[in-house]
């Protein structure tokens, strides 16, 4: 077989049109703008309407990222959600975009790994492609992360909002893709964490949805280290250094972590994308958001050396280097 590479061809994203203002909350649960922005940097969210599910999100940034594509959804034959907030307990969430985009032909399924869900979703597609099982992926991160919440628990509820991210991922010959497309990724977890970030709640232990629990200081304090592991592993992997990098789009929890991370590895702060003031953490969404706007705004260009990563629930951790 011809060996492929995953190029992405198009970049999408979407947030509901209700914004949640850090003075809002202020007056449902005991914090302050100045508490959030000092210690996260987030100033708003996004919340879905009641009729808006994951999926209807999903699609929209997947449309968005169609159409920055050129391609349509007919192309498409395998579509990789990543979401901890799905429609229903099953089918997959990807099913049902499938089915709202009138894709008929191919491959759809979700993938569960917190904040990190769209590093191992775009990592599972890059594989899938590589391997000839698809030849076009969709690959999105989508949350409804405020159906989760506890809106009487301060030490959360300020974290979180809505919304998706998708890129258009295309297999083809190594040789035409030169040195662009996904380079390599690193995945790690460590399920010895999971009780410091999780939801209390599921269909196989109390039948509820439940609501999203953390010890935020236990995160944070391992945050930074995680995070700078697979970023190391996934440049030492493709044979590139935190110089040669053009853009670093992180994961967006925390700006402390953001900065932190960046300091660590040496990663100026202009290179680095922020977006966490406009829509807090929006989990699986956060990165293809984060790149969305970039691309949007004329930063992220073609052939530009583009690093991702996340850290979440878990914990999951990872990293992925592309050339855009
Ligand atoms: O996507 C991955 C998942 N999540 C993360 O990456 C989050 C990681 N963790 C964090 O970002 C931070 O730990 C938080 C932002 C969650 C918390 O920041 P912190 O600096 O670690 O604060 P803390 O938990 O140590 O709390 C400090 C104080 C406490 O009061 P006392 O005990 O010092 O009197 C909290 O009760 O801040 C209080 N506090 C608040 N005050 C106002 C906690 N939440 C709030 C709030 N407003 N919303």
């Amino acid at each position: 077989m011809t060996p492929l590479r995953s190029i992405v061809r198009g970049v999408g994203g979407y947030l509901p049109a209700r914004v949640l203002s850090n003075g809002e909350l202020a007056t449902m649960v005991n914090t302050s703008d100045e508490w959030i922005v000092q210690r996260t940097g987030i100033r708003q969210r996004h919340v879905a309407a009641d009729d808006e599910l994951t999926s209807d999100l999903a699609v929209k940034a997947a449309e968005n990222a169609l159409a920055s594509s050129g391609m349509s959804a007919s192309d498409i034959d395998l579509i990789v959600v990543a979401t901890s907030t799905p429609d229903l307990t099953f089918p997959a969430t990807a099913t049902l975009v499938q089915q709202k985009l009138g894709i008929t032909r191919g491959a759809a399924f979700d993938i569960q790994a917190v904040c990190t869900g769209f590093v191992y979703a775009l990592a599972t597609a890059d594989s899938y492609l590589k391997n000839g099982l698809g030849t076009r992926a969709l690959v999105i991160g989508a949350e409804t992360f405020s159906r989760i919440l506890d809106w009487t628990d301060r030490s959360t509820c300020v974290l979180f909002g809505d919304g998706a991210g998708a890129v258009v991922l295309d297999a083809i010959p190594e040789a035409e893709a030169g040195d662009r497309g996904v380079l390599g990724s690193s995945l790690r977890s460590d399920g010895v964490h999971w009780d410091k970030l999780y939801v209390d709640g599921g269909p196989s232990s109390t039948q509820t949805v439940g609501h999203l629990r953390m010890h935020g200081r236990e995160v944070f304090k391992h945050a930074v280290g995680m995070i700078s592991d697979v970023i190391e592993d996934v440049l030492d992997k493709t044979g590139h250094t935190t110089g040669e990098l053009d853009w670093f789009v992180p994961h967006q929890a925390n700006l402390r972590i953001i900065d932190g991370a960046g300091k660590k590895l040496g990663i100026p702060a202009e290179k680095t994308i922020i977006t966490i003031d406009s829509h807090a953490n929006t989990s699986a969404a956060s990165v293809p958001l984060a790149l969305s706007i970039g691309v949007a705004d004329g930063r992220i260009r073609p052939n530009d050396l583009v690093l991702i990563e996340a850290m979440g629930g878990g914990f999951t951790w990872g990293a992925s280097l592309l050339r855009w």
